[in-house]
C-alpha cells in the first residue's frame, strides 16, 4: 500500500509537469534534446550587420551592375558569346516601341503557322472566359460571380494598340489574372494576333472577304 501511494503520487506529478503546463508562455529557453542546426552563424535576409557602416546585412549592388540572363540559365549566361534575348527584339518582351508607346502591329512575323499557335494558345487558355469567339461568354460565365468578363470586340479593345493588349495578357488586369507565367513571349503575341483575327471575323462584311474565297464560299 505504501508503494501504492508512493507510485500514485510520483504518476500525478510526472502527467501534471508533463501536460500541465502545455500551451502556457515562458520566456525561458526551452530544453534542447537535439539542436540540430537551429543555431548557426549566418546573415539573414534584411538583418542587421556591425560590420558595414549602414548596419544591413543586404548589400546594395555595385554602380554600374547591368543584369544579364536569368539565373536559371547560368551556363549560357557566362558563356562567352552570350547575346541578351531582350535586348536584340525588346518589344518582344516589353510591348512597347522605341519611343516606350504600346506598339502597333508585331514585333515578330505574322503568317499562318503563327495563327494557329495562337487559336490553340486562345484556345486552351482564353476561351474558358472570353468565349471561343471572343464575345465574353465562355463556359465560365454560367457561374455566379463570373458575370463581368469583357468581350474582347468591343470597340475600345479593337482600338487598342496591339502592345497594350500584349500586357493585358503578360500581367493580367483588374479581375484577370496574369499568364505571362504560362506562355511564352512569342505564344502571347500569337493569341494577340488571334485576338485581331476574332475582331475582324466579328466586324468584317462581305467586302473583307479576299475575291478568292468569294467564289469558293458561294458569294
Ligand atoms: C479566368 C477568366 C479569364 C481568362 C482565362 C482570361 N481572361 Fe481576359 N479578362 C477576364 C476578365 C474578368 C476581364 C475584365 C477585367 C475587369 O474589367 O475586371 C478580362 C479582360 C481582358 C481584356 C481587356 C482588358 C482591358 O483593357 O479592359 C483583354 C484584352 C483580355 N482579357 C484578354 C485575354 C486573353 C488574350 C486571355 C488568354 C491568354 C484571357 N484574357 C484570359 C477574365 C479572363
Amino acid at each position: 500500500m505504501r508503494y501504492f501511494i508512493g507510485i500514485w503520487i510520483f504518476l500525478i506529478i510526472a502527467v501534471v509537469s508533463l501536460l500541465g503546463f502545455r500551451g502556457s508562455k515562458s520566456k525561458d529557453q526551452p530544453l534542447y534534446v537535439f539542436p540540430d542546426m537551429d543555431w548557426q552563424a549566418k546573415y539573414l535576409p534584411q538583418g542587421e550587420n556591425k560590420f558595414f557602416a549602414d548596419g544591413r546585412n543586404d548589400r546594395p549592388m555595385v554602380p554600374g551592375t547591368a543584369g544579364r540572363g536569368y539565373g536559371n540559365q547560368l551556363a549560357s549566361v557566362f558563356s562567352a558569346d552570350y547575346t541578351d534575348p531582350v535586348s536584340e527584339n525588346p518589344p518582344l518582351y516589353s510591348g512597347k516601341d522605341d519611343e516606350g508607346e504600346w506598339m502597333r502591329g508585331f514585333p515578330v512575323e505574322v503568317n499562318d503557322e503563327f495563327m494557329l499557335l495562337g487559336q490553340q494558345k486562345y484556345d486552351i487558355f482564353c476561351a474558358v472566359c472570353h468565349g471561343a469567339s471572343g464575345d465574353g461568354n465562355g463556359v465560365v460565365k454560367q457561374y455566379e460571380g463570373a458575370t463581368l468578363i469583357a468581350s474582347l470586340l468591343q470597340e475600345r479593345l479593337m482600338a487598342m494598340p496591339e502592345g497594350e493588349i500584349f500586357n493585358t495578357i503578360t500581367h493580367g488586369k483588374l479581375n484577370m489574372g496574369a499568364y505571362g507565367m504560362k506562355l511564352r513571349p512569342d505564344e502571347r503575341w500569337a493569341v494577340v494576333a488571334y485576338v485581331r483575327a476574332l475582331q475582324l471575323a466579328s466586324s468584317a462584311s462581305v467586302d473583307d472577304v479576299p475575291e478568292q474565297f468569294k467564289s469558293e464560299l458561294g458569294l
